[in-house]
């Protein structure tokens, strides 16, 4: 029997010797997102399942093998895979789209695909993710893609690509998929099974496939930059110029399908090769069509999400170290009852302005009081017992230097600790 205690495989703890990497990711993205007009929107962790089907498409690998799906008591529901749907939804629902346009929202979210467990890829993961809506223009593209790269710079990771394609519009992809099924014709019977069946539906999702057969079969396929129409055409030009201008490097790669069905136009992934197979820190693109398949009038969109333990996975890797662990500011120790109570309003009267201050809640003798004051790295420390209060005063001591002062231990304490730890952190 499985130990309760263990947990699901996939899934993880953010333990809080973590959550300082992880606070410090979520800020970048956050302020990241503000500077370019992106608001913070909060969608619900589960969606019907059809919004899922319907938009992230049911030829897809997370359609038909990752989602995570329950059985209300009339209808399924399904654990957000990704954000970009319920975003959507919720555009929809709440009329976003009758504000003035652009609208740029961002999200940081945890999410759910039921995935063969690995480094980098979870039962449960988070995203960062933007999406904007009502711009068809390069222009739109090229801000989205330098909000990315922007982030990730900021975070200071190196050695990412940006690879760049354009998976056209229905209009030119119907002469495409045409050259596709003729390319993976002879082969058909070889396919695993679910790309058999998107054969006919949606060969391009065969070019996605995890299986090592289709992979082979597949390579060599005609690309879809071979069929762009004029209009995806100067689309993809325009992106690539703006790109260039704004100094942002890219490499061009027709092997970029993307593994949601949504996608029009331009599609984008940051890679890295610092985390081995699942390299893809970031994905996003264009998604034209699909305000209007989900009910809404047709409006251009486009977006990307971060995978965050990707993220926090590279740093590592490339020895990067994120977020400065909080100093604890005092430690008030104390011998008996009535110190031990000045203890706790003293300490109270310090948290209150901001410090972070510890006190005795153990009942522990005082030279383990100040073991513990040693174990938090307190940058002061004082000790209160019957002299102390009775003299009304106390000698506040600097860890660091072993100096010490003389400090009254009413009312007035916290004011004169402001002074006195203000300076100590402008003297370091
Ligand atoms: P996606 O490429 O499916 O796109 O996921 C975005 C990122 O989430 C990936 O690049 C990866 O970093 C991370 N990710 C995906 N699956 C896992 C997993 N099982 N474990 C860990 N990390 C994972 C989307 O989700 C789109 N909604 C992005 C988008 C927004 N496109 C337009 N707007």
């Amino acid at each position: 029997m499985k130990l309760i205690t263990s947990r699901v495989k996939g899934i993880n703890d953010i333990l809080p010797e973590k959550v300082g990497s992880w606070q410090t990711v979520e800020r970048i993205a956050a302020d990241s997102a503000a500077v370019y007009g992106f608001k913070e929107i909060r969608i619900p962790t589960f969606e019907n399942t059809e919004l899922f089907v319907r938009s992230v498409g049911d030829t897809t690998d997370v359609v038909q093998k990752e989602m995570f799906t329950v059985m209300g008591r009339e209808s399924r529901f399904t654990l957000r895979p990704e954000g970009t749907a319920g975003v959507v939804r919720a555009v929809l629902e709440n009329g976003l789209l009758n504000n003035s346009m652009p609208q740029k929202l961002y999200y940081l979210i945890n999410c759910f695909r039921h995935e063969k467990p690995q480094a980098g890829r979870l039962w449960e993961f988070h995203q960062f993710g933007c999406e904007m809506f009502g711009s068809a223009s390069p222009d739109a593209d090229a801000e989205v893609i330098s909000l990315a790269k922007s982030v990730i710079d900021r975070l200071g990771l190196r050695d990412i690509e940006l690879h760049i394609n354009s998976i056209g519009c229905p209009h030119c992809r119907e002469e495409y998929y045409k050259a596709l099924r003729g390319f993976l014709e002879p082969h058909k019977e070889e396919l695993c099974d679910t790309c058999k069946s998107r054969f006919d539906k949606n060969p391009m999702r065969i070019l996605d496939c995890k299986s090592d057969i289709c992979r082979e079969i597949s390579s060599g396929a005609p690309i879809m930059v071979d069929y762009l129409c004029d209009n995806c055409r100067t689309h993809f030009e325009g992106l690539k110029a703006r790109l260039d201008a704004m100094g942002i490097e890219y490499t061009i790669d027709p092997k970029i399908v993307r593994g949601l069905d949504y996608y029009t136009k331009t599609v984008f992934e940051f890679i890295t090769t610092s985390i081995g197979a699942q390299g893809t820190v970031c994905g996003g693109g264009r998604y034209d069509g699909l305000i209007e398949i989900m009910g809404g009038k047709a409006t251009p969109a486009l977006g990307f999400a971060m995978g965050i333990e990707r993220l926090l996975l590279t740093l590592k890797n490339q020895g990067a170290v994120l977020g400065e662990e909080r100093q604890c500011d005092i430690y008030i120790g104390s011998m008996g009852d009535a110190a031990r109570q000045r203890a706790a309003v003293i300490t109270r009267s310090l948290r209150e302005e901001g410090f972070w201050a510890e006190c005795d809640v153990m009942e522990r003798g005082v030279k383990a009081q100040m073991k513990y004051a040693d174990k938090l790295d307190a940058a002061f420390s004082v000790i209160i017992g019957d002299n102390e209060l009775e003299n009304g005063t106390a000698q506040l001591k600097n860890m660091k230097t072993g100096e010490t002062i003389e400090l009254p231990i009413d009312d007035s304490f916290t004011t004169r600790f402001t002074d006195i730890r203000t300076a100590d952190m402008i003297a370091e």
